[in-house]
């Protein structure tokens, strides 16, 4: 159902790699709502070919970008002004990786050189596509800015490893640039902090289906799912979400509230009663 709510707007959607994709739902929302969209993932999750066949789904064209190459996001920012013929009114970074969970370090043992490689890819990358779009001035007045999140920069979850750090990174980032994102021309930074969500990134944490299943069961309206995701997405890039800035804003079901639910108990209760 489209309500035109992204009408006359455009923006970038980073990190559709394929259908699961959290991005990929986002843009396909973006784009039902009438937003026009320009899509870019790291040159190496191109290979794969599937982004292609969401770009001509909803006719947004492809740059690709390492988010972590200030040169590559220099290049992605003047394409899309070129190819909107102006400045944007969002960007969405979906973007998430760590070395260590894919190669199953502990996080008492973590390599360094992967931990930085990560923090780069999955926090830092946020700030430079900011930095970059700050500098070229890309940004309408009212535009939104969002970071996706997850629980775990609050609470520990101990196999999300250093991700739960990169999380708080990128959420203190949100924060910071978000005061000078709004004193500069009425444009707001947040981050939303997902249920966990059956995903290429998601399933390589350890222990992945146990998370799900865990907080499904915690939460009252059960987990979001990446659809869930891309609605609340286009709520904070329609101009309804005007003055929601510098927040970290949980799309979970009501996990993030909760002490414990009686699914969870009944688990531990068997033999009572
Ligand atoms: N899946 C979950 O359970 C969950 C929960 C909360 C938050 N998130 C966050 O949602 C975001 C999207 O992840 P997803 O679950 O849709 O998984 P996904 O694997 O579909 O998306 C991750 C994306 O990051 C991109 N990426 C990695 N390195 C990059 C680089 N150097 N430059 C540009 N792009 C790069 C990948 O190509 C991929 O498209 C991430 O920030 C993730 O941490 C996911």
């Amino acid at each position: 159902m489209s309500n035109g709510l992204l009408e006359g707007k455009c923006g970038i959607v980073f990190g559709a790699l394929n259908s699961d994709s959290i991005a990929w739902k986002a843009a396909e929302a973006i784009h039902s709502q009438g937003g026009k969209v320009l899509l870019t993932n790291a040159p190496i999750a191109m290979r794969m070919g599937e982004l292609n066949n969401l770009s001509e789904v909803i006719d947004a064209p492809i740059i690709p970008a390492d988010a972590t190459s200030l040169d590559d996001l220099n290049a992605l920012i003047d394409g899309a002004m070129e190819y909107f013929g102006g400045k944007i009114d969002f960007i969405l970074h979906s973007i998430g990786m760590s070395v260590n969970v894919r190669k199953g370090k502990h996080y008492t043992e973590l390599n360094y050189d992967w931990l930085q490689k990560g923090w780069d890819v999955s926090a830092v990358s946020f700030h430079k596509v900011m930095q970059c779009a700050w500098n070229k001035d890309a940004m309408n007045e009212w535009g939104s800015i969002l970071g996706l999140s997850y629980m775990a920069a609050q609470r520990t979850f101990p196999d999300y490893n250093d991700m739960a750090d990169n999380k708080s990174y990128l959420e203190s980032i949100a924060r910071s640039f978000g005061y000078h994102w709004g004193v500069k021309n009425n444009v707001r930074v947040n981050t939303i902090s997902q249920s966990p969500t059956p995903t290429t990134a998601g399933s390589g944490v350890k222990g992945f289906d146990g998370f799900v299943a865990y907080a499904d069961k915690m939460s009252p309206l059960g987990n979001a799912t990446a659809e869930d995701c891309a609605n609340y997405i286009v709520t904070m890039f329609s101009d309804l979400t005007r003055r929601v800035t510098m927040q970290n804003l949980y799309n979970d079901g009501g996990f993030s509230n909760m002490g414990v639910s009686n699914m969870v108990m009944q688990q531990f209760m068997e033999g009572e009663g």
